[in-house]
């Protein structure tokens, strides 16, 4: 389960059932999601992975200290939803806990890691979400070492499992944020699983100040683009898609979360989406950015008042550059800092609208409130392109 065995070459994409429904969750909210991801596309484009969040099994262990799935919620249990998923080329998550038990009180995996991973592996998963609720420290060890000490056994028993299972570990958000024992965290994740739920829960359907709960993520994760690249991602939480946030929201958290190469895991009711959210979700360019091989998060070059300005090399030579209006009135937004040099024209496709057009260097846009307007920019003949690394905040 460690960075060697290529489980996430690019950022996971998929569903969770915890933001939108929290323990409200059954074999129907799982099967109704995965069907949508199918029927209005999605998967198709990437969104494979549908994970069962908390509360997916009863209050206790069996005799034989097996977990068990709660029979009222899944009455044909976790073999019978894996073989569903992969029926349909999808893929299937789970998630437990590294303690005594999991955020909703649930039997946690501690002391069990091995069996677990053991009883996942035969249930076809292939995604695991290790949370960090209710976490014991050892005497002699600190907080930061007993969460490194769990997470390196649950790595080691998916590594002895039988099957491959991209490991998300939720360790970092314990830390959270920008503290010593976050970034010492931040460090040893890499070591043992693909991608990490950096910090706070986005907020859940029926919360309010969702705009602020994005943009509050968002700016956790985008001072990290040093810990991301193939194989390990910061994960600001899901994209809440549709849910109670304006289309405009929506269109800028998936272009944000995409410049970031963040995991794309959608926690919203996906059959209920309107077109526009399935546009939102499933835009090609943006996928595009997100998945690029060269698995780079962008950087931030540029804050003036509520706008930002990200850059993100791209594996052929292109250069994604995102523009984000934080503020309550549309603004103009410009750059000229785009990682190219020499006397030459750029190609500037828009990716909401599909439209190129050419520029000598600098790009402009008008965003509106709450926007992001994306470009992929391709240098033509006499550009060169800056190695990275050498443009101002691009390292
Ligand atoms: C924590 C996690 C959430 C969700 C809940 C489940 O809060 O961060 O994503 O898994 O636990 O209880």
């Amino acid at each position: 389960a460690d960075n060697g065995d290529n489980l996430a070459v690019t950022p996971p994409m998929g569903f969770n059932n915890w933001a939108r429904y929290e323990c409200g969750l059954s074999e129907s909210v799982l099967t109704r999601n995965a069907d949508a991801l199918v029927s209005t596309g999605l998967a198709a484009k990437g969104y494979r992975t549908v994970t069962v969040d908390d509360c997916w099994m009863t209050h206790s262990r069996d005799a034989a200290g097996n977990l068990v799935a709660d029979p009222a919620k899944f009455p044909h249990g976790m073999k019978w939803l894996g073989d569903y998923l992969h029926t349909r080329n999808l893929k299937f998550g789970i998630y437990e806990d590294a303690g005594t038990s999991t955020c909703g009180g649930f039997p946690g995996s501690l002391g069990h890691f091995t069996a677990d991973a053991k009883l996942f592996a035969s249930w076809g998963v292939d995604y695991l979400k290790l949370d960090g609720c209710n976490v014991p420290v050892p005497q002699g060890r600190t907080k930061e070492q007993a969460y490194r000490d769990l997470y390196a056994q649950q790595s080691a028993a998916l590594g002895a499992s039988g099957r491959r299972i991209v490991f998300s570990e939720s360790a970092p958000a314990y830390f959270c944020c920008q503290n010593a024992d976050w970034y010492r965290t931040l460090s040893w994740l890499p070591q043992y699983g693909q991608l990490w739920r950096e910090g706070w829960d986005v907020a859940v359907h029926g919360s309010a100040n969702k705009w602020a709960s994005l943009m509050t993520n968002y700016s956790y994760n985008v001072p990290l683009q040093r810990y991301a690249g193939p194989n390990h991602w910061n994960d600001p939480d899901f994209l809440i898609t549709g849910d109670e946030i304006t289309a405009e929201e929506s269109r800028t958290q998936v272009a944000l979360w995409s410049m970031m190469a963040a995991p794309l895991i959608l926690s919203t009711d996906v059959a209920a989406l309107s077109s526009e959210s399935v546009a939102a979700a499933g835009n090609t360019g943006l996928i595009a950015i997100d998945q690029d091989s060269l698995g780079r998060q962008a950087a931030r070059v540029a804050t003036s008042g509520t706008s930002e300005v990200l850059v993100k090399p791209l594996a052929n030579g292109d250069r994604a550059v995102a523009f984000l209006n934080r503020g309550s009135a549309s603004a103009t937004v410009s750059t000229s800092t785009l990682g190219f040099t020499g006397t030459c024209s750029l190609s500037v496709t828009n990716v909401w609208t599909g439209t190129t057009s050419q520029s000598t260097g600098t790009i402009t846009a008008s965003v509106p409130a709450h926007g992001t307007a994306v470009f992929r920019i391709t240098p033509g003949a006499g550009c060169s392109v800056v190695p990275t690394g050498q443009i101002d905040g691009i390292g």
